[in-house]
């Protein structure tokens, strides 16, 4: 397993990219490594292979807290096939948009179905943090970053804030 970089803003034209549907074969298995291995390292609750570049619609999560066990779930090609009419908000933050948080509202609950890290069907019933954190991935999937579902006043805020840090170097 290896620790690799993160890819942030202002790299939208990575960040942006549609992921493609997943073999789950020992290259889809490594890579489900190393990101594991980069969101704890980082640390952070979940991550999407886009997020190292990778083009892939794989995502890990993790929401256990010190010293609970570990407890990550693999997905690959992971769909949502219901969502609770109840929403639920929370203040949301991303590794590829460092030291920025925001209110965001979706769903409380969803039904996701995936395939796991040996490739097997599964569905999952998730409330809570687990839902959130798992649309936010998915969004990842599909080129889409949790600032889209914030103000457009705050969202050009943030991204302005990136890419002028970037033209001064600092990052
Ligand atoms: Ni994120």
């Amino acid at each position: 397993m290896t620790v690799r970089p993160i890819i942030t803003l202002p790299d939208e034209k990575t960040l942006r990219q549609l992921s493609r549907p997943v073999a789950v074969d020992q290259a889809a298995r490594r890579l489900f490594d190393d990101m594991l291995e980069t969101m704890y390292d980082a640390p952070g609750i979940g991550l999407a292979a886009i997020q190292l570049g990778v083009a892939l619609r794989q995502l890990v999560v993790d929401i256990s807290k010190e010293p609970e066990t570990k407890k990550p779930l693999f997905m690959a090609n992971p769909e949502i096939v219901w969502e609770s009419e109840t929403l639920n908000v929370y203040e949301e933050g991303c590794l590829s948009i460092p030291d920025f948080y925001e209110l965001v509202e979706r769903p409380a609950e969803v039904k996701v179905r995936y395939l796991d890290r040996n490739g097997e069907g599964q569905e999952l019933h998730a409330s809570g943090l687990l839902a959130t954190c798992i649309q936010h991935e998915i969004d990842h999937l599909n080129g889409v970053l949790f600032i889209d579902h914030i103000s457009k006043l705050k969202r050009d805020r943030v991204v302005k804030k990136f890419a002028k840090a970037a033209r001064l170097g600092k990052l």
